[in-house]
């Protein structure tokens, strides 16, 4: 494939043996009521345009809206009866992964024509497509409200820190996402910038942006698995092309030990054809494990992670995130066999069938073997069942870069997302934990004084 497929292209996968785990309830060609529903006012609205001033098509929009709502079936968000916000004290139990995608008409947060800090791949829209609904969606907890995005709010919070990303290409994603929502507040472009100077589309193992004014770095290391790659030990069997040593943290945790935001994920490369089928081999002290399931070695490289965030990160000054599974959407097949998602310009607004077999795993190692100070201190950022619901968020065929327009039908983008769009939400949820986590520690200065 060309130079310009997006970074982590050849990172697509379908987790075929954990999507066969469940079936789809409901045929996807069936269309809810809800979904009718949101049509016909999204036609309305579309059509209003044409003839009414925006103030008076938003109105009109919500008051249609009340109707339907009333009934059930399009969830635009009316004003906050009576919810806590997030942050208040009386916000503090708030399960913010339960919610609904609603629409917003203030949302993007940003476009990306006007971020120079994102790889072509992410730019749907200036790659061709045509359809832009997909960033209208806010997420609506439902026992409470989230603050909304304050990128200056942020960046002040942010003064004299390290953010740090480490995972795989849909971690990248995310942290782009972060640099473009925190970049909208800067009128000088240049205040940010790569510290070795490498533009942000070049697949290098990490990349340091700086905001120069705050003194402030958003980092990302690629590290899909998390744990240690390398050359097998001397003996092993021809297959044998390369290991993950699962009881061995990347060699470059070292320069994300300190950070005061960290975001990991795990997940994506965790299947049979990115490990043993290509001849990398599980390994635990100098023994490759040759018969070990995969999730066997995703929970062994787990409890690797827990540990050394015990043994490592000092949980006081550190804030870390796990952030769970990102669901694919390839229907049809898988990324390489003709699977699509270019159709669908619409979120599931019931809820999706789902797989927690990655989530399941953390939260069970989480219970029965973590050390009690990270036990409280990791942040999950449950994002799966959320994230099920937006098949209509994926690159699909806008991943080649604005000059080569959309990609062959058979080679889809169903694992990565659009920007602006849905990893902006999940940055949306970490926002928050920072402020609250923030809100927190200066209580407890404050009480200590
Ligand atoms: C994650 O969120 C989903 C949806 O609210 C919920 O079903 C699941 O139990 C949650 N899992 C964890 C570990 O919090
Ligand atoms: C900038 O931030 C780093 C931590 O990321 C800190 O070590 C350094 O002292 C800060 N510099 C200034 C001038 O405050
Ligand atoms: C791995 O599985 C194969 C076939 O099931 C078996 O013959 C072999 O002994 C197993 N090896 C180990 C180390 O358990
Ligand atoms: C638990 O983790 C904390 C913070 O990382 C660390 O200070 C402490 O020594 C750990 N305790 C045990 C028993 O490992
Ligand atoms: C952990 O961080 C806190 C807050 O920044 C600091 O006071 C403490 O000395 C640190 N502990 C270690 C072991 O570095
Ligand atoms: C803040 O103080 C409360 C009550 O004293 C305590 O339960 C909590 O763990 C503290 N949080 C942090 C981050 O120190």
């Amino acid at each position: 494939m060309s130079k310009n497929k997006p970074s982590g292209c050849s990172e697509m996968v379908t987790h075929l043996s954990v999507l066969n785990k469940f079936k789809r309830l409901k045929s996807p060609l069936e269309p809810s009521f809800g979904i009718v529903g949101f049509l016909f006012v999204a036609a309305l609205f579309i059509g209003s345009c044409f003839y009414l001033d925006y103030s008076t098509v938003t109105q009109r929009l919500r008051n249609t809206g009340q109707s339907w709502l009333r009934s059930g079936r399009v969830p635009l968000d009316e004003a906050a009866a009576g919810r806590p916000r997030f942050l208040d004290e009386s916000g503090g139990g708030c399960d913010v992964f339960d919610g609904n995608w609603v629409w917003d008409e203030r949302y993007p947060l940003y476009e990306s024509r006007d971020c120079a800090l994102l790889d072509d791949g992410f730019r749907c829209s200036e790659n061709g497509r045509p359809d832009s609904f997909y960033t209208k969606w806010r997420w609506q907890p439902k026992m409470c409200d989230l603050p909304r995005f304050d990128a200056k709010m942020m960046l002040e919070r942010l003064r004299n820190q390290r953010v740090v990303f480490v995972g795989d290409s849909i971690g990248r994603n995310q942290w782009e996402s972060l640099l473009c929502m925190l970049s909208s507040a800067l009128s000088d472009k240049a205040a940010v910038y790569e510290v070795n100077g490498r533009p942000i589309t070049k697949h290098t193992g990490f990349l340091v942006y700086k905001f120069r004014d705050f003194n402030c770095t958003v980092e990302y290391y690629r590290s899909p698995f998390l744990v240690a790659q390398g050359r097998a030990p001397a003996g092993s069997p021809e297959d044998v092309k390369i290991t993950l040593k699962l009881d061995q943290i990347d060699w470059t945790s070292k320069q994300w030990a300190d950070a005061d935001v960290l975001v990991l994920n795990t997940g994506h490369w965790w299947n049979y054809e990115k490990t043993v089928r290509v001849g990398s081999y599980f390994q635990v002290g100098n023994e490759v494990k040759m018969n070990m399931t995969v999730e066997d070695a995703y929970r062994r490289s787990l409890e690797t992670v827990l540990d050394w965030i015990s043994a490592h990160v000092n949980m006081s000054k550190s804030q870390v995130y796990f952030r769970s599974y990102a669901p694919v959407h390839f229907r049809g097949g898988d990324w390489k066999s003709g699977g699509t998602c270019h159709l669908e310009t619409l979120p599931d607004l019931g809820s999706s069938p789902v797989s927690l077999v990655h989530l399941k795993i953390l939260t069970d190692l989480l219970t029965d073997r973590s050390n009690q100070t990270v036990k409280n201190n990791l942040h999950v950022l449950n994002i799966t069942a959320m994230t099920a619901r937006r098949k209509d968020g994926h690159s699909s065929l806008y991943y080649l870069g604005p000059k080569l327009g959309p990609a062959s039908l058979h080679r889809q983008d169903c694992s990565h997302w659009c920007l602006p769009g849905v990893p902006d939400v999940w940055n949306e949820l970490l926002y928050a934990f920072f402020l609250k986590g923030d809100s927190v520690r200066s209580r407890n200065l404050t009480n200590a004084s």
